[in-house]
This record gives structure tokens, sequence and C-alpha cells, in this order.
């Protein structure tokens, strides 16, 4: 029987209890691939599990972790062998399957990505499900034939993980990115990974009646919701196109159809869990080949099972700049 540490969520009294406890390979749940689990990341969603919001973990005491990259130690499907390093992030991972935070999960083996050349299991995770969305974000611009010449991209929630390398990716790819920020300490940060303009949080804050305004944007990259994203969406220019995954702000957002009728915006959506194997695959390959960022580490800061109860707090304030790399090992 072997042991493994675990960050344990339980529901108390008082409210959440978060605990470092040693588990059992034996109590995970059955599937077809065991990994001993190097690294994962800290996500938005994990603090959701981890202070029990609801829509996320329905029974608890729960190991959260949407993200993990490891190895695996025992497999029954022959393309998945023993020793083959693994990517395995969303579908059900950490929400109600135990999750990233342990040191080892046992999952379907149709939630598992082997691990492409080019990418270790520390960088993998340094981008983790954040990466991944924001490379899907760019992704399905680049799919609305998004080009350079047409002007600046937005980036909302600038600092968090998916902005992070939301900015990165799009600077890279040769675009003018304007970052919006609430941090006001953090410009050198969102320079040093490609911004070339930081606008802050309050100049897109403001509920506004008028339907459209000013197009100052050709695409934009959302990870808020709420008040900022109508005001992104009113300020694209014709043809724009923004790409939303995340709800920080709000899940909610208010506009009339004018912006798509007069100026021809799209909203895009972008959903990093339940996409199809496949697709996340294409977008980790390309996160380790064409769109490698040479920046990774000034994104990461790292912590271990012990320090994520504060780092949770952290992320659910709005307070943590780049990706929280959680060690394992
Ligand atoms: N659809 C998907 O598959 C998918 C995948 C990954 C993440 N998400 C969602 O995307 C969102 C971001 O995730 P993340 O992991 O990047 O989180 P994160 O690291 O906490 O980043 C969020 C950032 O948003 C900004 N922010 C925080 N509170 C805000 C508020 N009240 N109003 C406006 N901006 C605010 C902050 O950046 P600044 O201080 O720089 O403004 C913060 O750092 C979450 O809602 C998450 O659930 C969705």
């Amino acid at each position: 029987m072997t042991s493994f540490d675990a960050f344990w969520v339980e529901r108390a009294d008082d409210g959440m209890r978060h605990q470092v406890v040693t588990r059992n390979v034996d109590d995970l749940p059955e599937g077809d691939v065991l990994v001993e689990v190097f690294y994962s990341s800290l996500n938005y969603k994990d603090g959701m599990s981890a202070k029990g919001i609801l829509g996320v973990t329905r029974d608890y005491p729960h190991t959260p972790g949407i993200d993990a990259a490891g190895i695996i130690r025992a497999s029954s499907d022959p393309t998945l062998p023993v020793g083959e390093e693994v990517i395995v992030i969303g579908f059900d991972l950490g929400m109600n399957t135990p999750g990233g935070f342990g040191q080892y999960i046992r999952v379907p083996s149709g939630w598992v990505v082997p691990m492409p050349a080019g990418l270790s299991l520390r960088e993998s995770m340094i981008l983790g499900t954040a990466g991944l969305t924001a490379a899907l974000c760019v992704e399905k611009l680049l799919w609305m034939n998004a080009a350079p010449e047409q002007g600046p991209v937005l980036v909302t929630g600038a600092t968090g993980g998916v902005g992070s390398v939301a900015v990165a990716l799009l600077a890279n790819l040769g675009f003018e990115v304007i970052a919006m920020t609430g941090k006001t300490d953090q410009n050198d940060y969102l320079s040093g990974l490609g911004a070339e303009t930081i606008i802050g949080r309050e100049s897109l804050q403001e509920n506004s009646n008028r339907p459209m305004l000013k197009p100052l944007y050709a695409h934009a990259v959302d990870a808020v919701g709420g008040p900022i994203l109508s005001n992104v969406i009113k300020s694209l220019s014709p043809q724009g196109s923004v790409a939303i995954c995340g709800l920080v702000a709000s899940s909610s957002f208010d506009v009339s159809v004018l912006p798509f009728i007069l100026r021809g915006v799209n909203v895009l959506g972008v959903d990093s869990v339940e996409l199809p194997l496949e697709d996340k695959a294409r977008n980790w390959t390309k996160l380790a080949e064409e769109w490698r960022l040479a920046n990774l580490e000034a994104m990461a800061t790292e912590v271990e099972l012990g320090g994520l109860s504060e780092s949770i707090e952290k992320i659910m304030e709005g307070g943590v700049v780049g990706r929280t790399l959680v060690r394992l090992r």
C-alpha cells in the first residue's frame, strides 16, 4: 500500500477547514491510470472548491487541484505506458474526483495527455489550466482571422493566470497588447511579459447606458466578465472579437444587440474543462513548440501543499500575480 500527502478540505461548523493529510492510493477512485503527481498549479476554480463555493465540488472532504503533471505508475491502457510523463487537466479532476493537490491521482485514460516533447513537468504546470485557456482564447481569435495589423488587443485581468499567459502569447505573436489591471504596482511585470500599454481597471468598470462606445480595441481576451466585459464588447472595432473565459468580477454581462449587428462584433466562448482531449493536446503541443514562452519562470511563484491555504485566500481576493506552481515532490 502506497501512502501519500494530500491537501484535504473539509466542511466544519465555522467554515472550510484545510490541512495536509496522509492518504493511501487504495482510497483513490477506480481508473485506468495511476499518476504520481510532481507538480500542480493553483487556479481560481481550486479556490472556489477549497472555499466551498457552490457549483464546483459537491461532496467534502475533498482534495482539489484541477491540474496535475506527473509520471504514470500503473496503467491498464497500452497507449499510456508506465513511466510516461503526462498532463491531466480539466474534466472532473479536482472537482469531484481527488485532484492534483495530492501526490497521486487515478483517472480515466480519456483525461490524460502525454507530455509534448519540449515541455517539462514544471513548465506544463506553470502554464496549467490558465495557460491552456489563454492558448484556447488566442486560437479562437486567430480562427476569426485576428491579425496584428488590425490594431491593439486588450487583455483584462492581465496580472492573473489566464491574463499573464494571454499577454505573453499575443505579444510573441506580434500583437500590440493593452493590459488592463487592478494592480497599480505591476507595470514592470506586465511590460516584461510584452504589454505595450497598461491601463487601470477603473477605466472600464463604470456601467454605461450607451449601447456602443468609441472603438478602441481590435480584439480582446476577457477573464473577468461583468461591466468590464460589457464595456469591452461596446468598445471593439468593427469585426472585432472577444474570447471570454472567466467570471471573477461577475458571471453576467449586459449589452444590447447593437455591437453585434452594427459592428459585426463576435463573442467567442472558451471552455478548457470538457473540451475534447485532442483539442487540449493540440494546444499543449503549440505551447511546447511554436507558441513556447521563454519567460515562463517569470510568471511563477512556487508553493508546497502546506502553503496552499494562504495562496487560496490570495487568489480569491484577486491578489495573485502570474501563476502559483504547486510542487508536490
Ligand atoms: N473557461 C475556462 O475553461 C476557464 C479556464 C481557466 C480559468 N477560467 C476562469 O477565468 C478566470 C480567471 O482565472 P485565473 O486562474 O486566471 O484567475 P486569477 O489568476 O485569479 O486571475 C484573475 C485576475 O482577474 C483580475 N480580477 C480579480 N478580481 C477582479 C474583479 N472583481 N474585477 C475585475 N478584475 C478582477 C485580477 O487581475 P488584475 O489585478 O491584473 O486586474 C486577477 O489577478 C476565473 O473566473 C476562472 O474561473 C475559466
